[in-house]
């Protein structure tokens, strides 16, 4: 069976002191996180205050929110996989929706920073999801398989037990209008489908799937009573710590 993970994607919010506030809160408030994984995801210039604030027992993991494909070099503005894995960082967020949309980031650039976290050992949480109008026109299979393919292209089958797929529909994210579970559910079973088309029944079992968008405690334990479905990757929901912290502890309650 595969681990639940709870992901909180900061997104471009809080400063380090906030930070540090926030992981003291989230410690107090989920000491154990027991079968689900957390993962917090502050923005770049919160990543030491947040690592700095864990505890020893390290109750969360952390992920940066992007990264540059590149290890090193003139990329003003840019931050690298080697950076990212000194500061703590286990994971990264990858082909978020809002970085595809307003900072240019295409399958292919994804695809190079999926090789480049990985040659690091940082593992990527790769974002995949359809627009509204992709829904309308029936063409969500094809949109989020596509993504799935072209950002994941060279990948070998070791390199893609370590991944985590998010499926984010673009209309759900930061609308207060989730996907039903039976929705998200229909999608994951595309992903891993064409996961295992791709590299193996045996592997594709491996990977983790991910629901995002409007996740809140009052939606996210019917997401997780469903089977198809590993977690979640919370944004909104997840700045506010009694909020996250309840949505981490019916992670552990719900039953599949
Ligand atoms: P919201 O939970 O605010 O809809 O954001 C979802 C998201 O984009 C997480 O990456």
């Amino acid at each position: 069976m595969r681990r639940r993970l709870i992901v909180g994607n900061w997104k471009m919010h809080k400063t380090a002191a906030e930070a540090t506030a926030l992981v003291h809160r989230l410690s107090e408030l989920v000491p154990q996180t027991g079968e689900v994984e957390v993962v917090l995801a502050p923005p770049f210039t919160a990543l030491h205050a947040a690592a700095q604030a864990l505890p020893l027992s390290r109750p969360f993991a952390l992920a940066a929110q992007n990264l540059h494909w590149e290890d090193e070099g003139p990329f003003t503005g840019e931050v690298s996989a080697p950076m990212l894995k000194d500061l703590g960082c286990q994971y990264v967020i990858l082909g978020h929706s809002e970085r595809r949309h307003s900072f240019g980031d295409d399958d292919k650039k994804i695809s190079k920073k999926v090789h480049a976290a990985l040659r690091h050992g940082l593992r990527p949480i790769l974002c995949v999801g359809e627009s509204l109008s992709d829904r309308k026109k029936r063409r969500t299979k094809t949109v989020v398989t596509g993504q799935l393919r072209k950002c994941l292209e060279g990948i070998s089958k070791d390199e893609l037990r370590t991944l985590t797929i998010a499926y984010e529909p673009v209309w759900a994210i930061g609308t207060g209008h989730a996907a039903t579970p039976a929705q998200a559910g229909a999608v994951h079973d595309t992903l891993r489908a064409t996961l295992a088309r791709g590299w193996g029944a045996e592997a594709g079992e491996q990977v983790r799937i991910l629901y995002g968008g409007s996740v809140t405690p009052e939606n996210v334990g019917a997401f997780m009573a469903s089977d198809q479905i590993d977690g979640a990757l919370v944004g909104g929901a997840c700045l506010d710590p009694q909020s996250f912290a309840t949505i981490i502890s019916l992670a552990q309650r719900v039953a599949r």
